[in-house]
């Protein structure tokens, strides 16, 4: 550790902050509105769905300068230090000009009663920042799935997307050496711990500073991108005595191929894992990865913050653990590694002692031979908990052998778990329609499911076993070939399960 720093700093526009008294929890959505004056950045849902409040966060990474839309009612100010935020009174240029993308707005029609518009024209900024986001009509649908509009009706809002992407340099291209500049001089490498009205707040330079602050201070929250913990303050009203920021913590921002897979740290967010999870996980990218949230929620939210908070229906639990991934663990200087599935141990309990944290992730690379997919079934594609996700990864011999099946699944139980009987009536049989009966039967002793507000009992356990089937029509030795019988329970059943 290099010192200590009481207090804050950022930049909002071109106005430079230094803040040595803040709640840890002030949201950056009240603070701008309600402090800065700067209104142009809308209230809609306060929980992170709707997008009236993206704002965009650019920081120097490396010798970078990387853009990222951000819900800012679910960010906390105290999670902005060293960082430049942009609202949409700075989208125009100094001449007065409107912004490329305001003016796509403009001439295609999209915006109507307007309070959407700013989320969305900062969304827009942000894609045309992001390399490979926007570039085709895929990309600007999920640029834009962040972002909700009760009167447009979208198509003009993608035609002026579509638009502004072609549009030459913005005003900030030209001032982007500037902008560098200015956030160099915001490094220092040094802890911040300051003391707020309503708490304290802590950002460690180090992980060795995260480990012993935790140590000495167990009762404290970490948080890593929010995306959950804002919620428990917008909606649950909860003040946090405590708070410890390790988002921008470099130990934990590293994403690196070891002998043992790919290693993804603590503070690595899920959009900036995706490329590197593409690449050993192409389908569940694709099927899940790619629908957590929103773009805001993607750019905020961690990997390892869907691990930790333990909930049964995160989506990447399930996924991680068909895979076979470790999660790490730390407390102090004491070290351990654990099997993704024993991590969760009960509802709302995980295996993790006062003062631990977990430092990252690994996933291993997985064999040529092996299969690995994953489904994510909610009731709309963008933007929505999973009702169920299954996740499978198994080996398939030439001869049609199966070989170290495992099954996981989210939204079937307390917590995300492994189908052990289903793997059993899986392993060391030939993968045909027999295989696919017994597999498809022993998922119904491996769970009793719930009902709730996302799905029946009955619900769960019909797409459960229709997601095996899937599976069998997608990759086995008879891909394509989904035996009569059982097709016909899946229409019996009514299996909506990409819905
Ligand atoms: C609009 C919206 C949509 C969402 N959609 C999805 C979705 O589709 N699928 C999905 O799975 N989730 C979804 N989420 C939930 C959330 O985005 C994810 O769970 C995300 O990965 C959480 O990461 P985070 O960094 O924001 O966690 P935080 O909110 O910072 O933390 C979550 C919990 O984990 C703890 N924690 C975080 N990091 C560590 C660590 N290193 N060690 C120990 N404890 C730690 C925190 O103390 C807290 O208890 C959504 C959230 C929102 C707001
Ligand atoms: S106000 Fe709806 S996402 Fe923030
Ligand atoms: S223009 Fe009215 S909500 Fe989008």
């Amino acid at each position: 550790m290099t010192g200590i720093r009481r207090y804050i700093r950022f930049y909002v526009g071109n106005a430079y902050h230094e803040l040595a008294t803040i709640a840890p929890t002030r949201t950056l959505l009240d603070w701008l509105r309600e402090e800065r004056g700067l209104t142009g950045t809308k209230e809609g849902c306060n929980e992170g769905d709707c997008g009236a409040c993206t704002v965009l966060v650019v920081r120097l990474e490396g010798e970078r300068l990387v853009w990222r839309a951000v819900n800012a009612c679910i960010q906390f100010v105290s999670m902005l230090d060293g960082a430049q935020v942009l609202t949409i009174e700075d989208m125009r240029a100094p001449d007065g000009s409107l912004h490329p993308v305001q003016q796509a707005m403009v001439d295609h029609h999209g915006s109507q009663c307007g309070f959407c518009t700013p989320g969305f024209v900062m969304s827009m900024v942000a894609g045309r920042k992001a390399a490979g986001l926007g570039q085709d009509e895929r990309g600007i649908d999920d640029m834009l799935a962040g972002n909700l509009c009760r009167c447009t009706g979208y198509a003009p809002i993608v035609r002026a997307m579509r638009h502004a992407m072609q549009a030459g340099p913005d005003h900030f291209d030209a001032m982007a050496d500037d902008m560098a500049a200015r956030l160099r001089t915001l490094r220092d490498g040094t802890t911040v711990d300051m003391a707020g009205p309503t708490g304290r707040l802590t950002i460690p330079a180090t992980v060795d500073a995260l480990a012993h602050t935790l140590l000495e201070n167990p009762d404290s929250r970490i948080v890593a991108g929010a995306t959950d913990v804002g919620l428990w303050v917008t909606k649950g009203l909860r003040d946090l005595p405590h708070v410890i920021a390790i988002g921008q913590i470099a130990d934990l921002r590293r994403i690196e191929v070891t002998p043992q897979g790919l290693f993804l740290g603590a503070a690595v967010t899920w959009q900036e894992a995706r490329a590197a999870l593409a690449e050993i996980l192409p389908q569940p990218d694709e099927e899940v990865f790619r629908r957590i949230g929103s773009v805001q929620v993607r750019n905020a939210g961690t990997v390892c913050g869907n691990i930790a908070n333990g909930s049964p229906i995160g989506d990447g639990p399930p996924v991680l653990i068909a895979a076979g991934a470790t999660v790490h663990l730390r407390r102090g200087d004491t070290r351990r590694t654990l099997a993704l599935e024993d991590f969760f141990i009960d509802y709302g309990k995980q295996d993790r002692a006062p003062g631990e944290f977990v430092e990252g992730i690994t996933i291993p690379v997985p064999a040529p031979d092996t299969v690995i997919r994953g489904w994510k079934v909610s009731k709309r594609f963008d933007q929505d908990i999973s009702a169920i996700l299954g996740a499978f990864s198994l080996t398939l011999a030439p001869d049609g052998t199966i070989s170290n099946p495992r099954i996981a699944f989210g939204g079937m139980a307390a917590t995300p778990r492994r189908a052990l009987r289903t793997e059993e009536a899986l392993a060391g049989q030939k993968w045909n329609d027999a295989t696919l009966e017994a597999a498809r039967a022993a998922i119904m002793a491996d769970f009793t499911p719930l009902t709730d507000m996302r799905a029946s009992a009955w619900y769960r356990s019909t797409v459960a076993a229709n997601l095996l089937t899937r599976l069998y029509a997608d990759c086995g030795p008879q891909a394509a070939r989904v035996p009569t019988s059982v097709h016909a329970a899946c229409t019996a059943t009514g299996d909506h399960a990409h819905g």
